[in-house]
């Protein structure tokens, strides 16, 4: 009930368009611990952010040698009404730009308001290498396309949702970004103003008088390498012999796996899997083939119902292992390339057999 009440808050925060949920410095910390050989001689733009209260800035600020960044712009966009901190409410955004010496405190205001969008603040990104932040969720869309428009690299966080956007979802199978380390409950909560009602156990006060929302359903999306990427998903379960628990879809060629722990290691053909197999994608072991749509172009459905969201994907390693014109199926070469460390199961289909194979 708590979850649903959160993810509910969440929602209407969306709706609002208020999009004040403010990043904690532990849960940036807890990602940023993962990209730090990234940042060497970088210029990172914290495009929605207030320095005086940003906690991405204050992270680059005290991690400024450590990193060896060269610069930290911070923008901030003039809807101060609802945030944390509103002491100076201006029509104006401003920005603020650090380079490692403490008496720096020059605050320039922007002409307009400092939307991400606005000329003035794409004339930093464009001075900028990598963008780092929690931009509004509502613009999402548009963020993240800016983003690959001016060619940055990225590490920000969104909503989990944001994976079924059609447009996010052709980035991520175009391999131009991907999903970072944390989501879900791995993003502790946010920081949100006094206006926001606190209701459920999903909810909280900190030991600084924080109020806090978890609501559990964020991710990080980035185009920075990690090494998740390329971490094989470790496969243990066979579709041979097991093929009543992998249905078919009604309006495509492809069979259902409902957990990706259970995607089959010997499949070689379409394999449906949920959304949340994204977190674990290493584009070395799979292919994305297509997204929630069967051949008639409705979600995919087994007799008649639909699961939650289905991606199509392939497993490439055994498609390596096929289309090798000549290839010992013995258990070491393969073995040493993925997870899969027993190939004895193979079946003997399309030619492939457990001796050496010409196709
Ligand atoms: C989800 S909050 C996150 C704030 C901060 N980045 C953080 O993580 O703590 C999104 C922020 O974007 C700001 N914002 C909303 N619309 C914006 C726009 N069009 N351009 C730039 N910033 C915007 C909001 O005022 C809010 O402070």
């Amino acid at each position: 009930m708590a979850r649903i009440a959160t993810n509910k808050l969440l929602h209407k925060a969306k709706k609002a368009k208020s999009d004040e949920f403010y990043t904690q410095f532990s849960d940036i910390e807890k990602e940023l611990q993962y990209y730090k050989n990234h940042f060497k001689n970088k210029v990172v733009y914290c495009n929605c952010d207030d320095p005086r209260i940003s906690n991405f800035y204050k992270y680059f600020k005290l991690n400024f040698k450590k990193l060896g960044l060269k610069k930290i712009i911070t923008a901030c966009y003039r809807e101060q009404n609802n945030s944390l901190f509103n002491e100076e409410k201006s029509e104006n955004g401003f920005f603020f730009e650090y380079t490692g010496k403490e008496d720096e405190k020059n605050i320039i205001y922007f002409k307009g308001d400092g939307d991400f969008r606005s000329k003035e603040s794409i004339d930093l990104l464009k001075q900028a290498d990598i963008v780092v932040t929690n931009p509004p969720f509502s613009l999402f869309r548009e963020y993240v396309s800016q983003l690959i428009k001016y060619d940055k690299k990225f590490l920000i966080i969104g909503n989990i949702n944001a994976i079924t956007y059609k447009e996010i979802f052709k980035l991520i199978q175009e391999n131009k970004t991907w999903l970072g380390i944390n989501m879900g409950r791995g993003i502790s909560g946010f920081i949100v103003p006094e206006h926001y009602e606190l209701y459920g156990t999903e909810t909280k006060i900190d030991n600084f008088g924080n109020r806090i929302v978890s609501p559990n359903n964020c991710l990080w999306l980035t185009n920075l390498d990690n090494f998740k990427r390329h971490e094989d998903i470790l496969l243990t379960k066979k579709y041979y012999g097991n093929e009543e628990e992998y249905p078919f879809y009604d309006n495509y060629n492809a069979i259902n796996v409902n957990k990706t722990k259970d995607i089959p290691l010997d499949y070689e053909g379409t394999i449906g899997v949920p959304i949340t197999f994204l977190h674990k994608f290493n584009p070395e072991q799979f292919e994305i083939i297509k997204f929630r749509k069967g051949d008639d172009d409705k979600d995919l459905s087994i007799n008649g119902k639909c699961p939650y969201f289905r991606i199509l994907i392939k497993n490439k390693r055994l498609q390596f292992k096929m289309h090798n014109k000549s290839l010992e199926l013995t258990s070491e070469p393969i073995a040493e390339k993925s997870n899969i460390n027993d190939v004895s199961y193979i079946p003997d289909i399309s030619g492939v057999t457990k001796q050496t194979v010409h196709l």
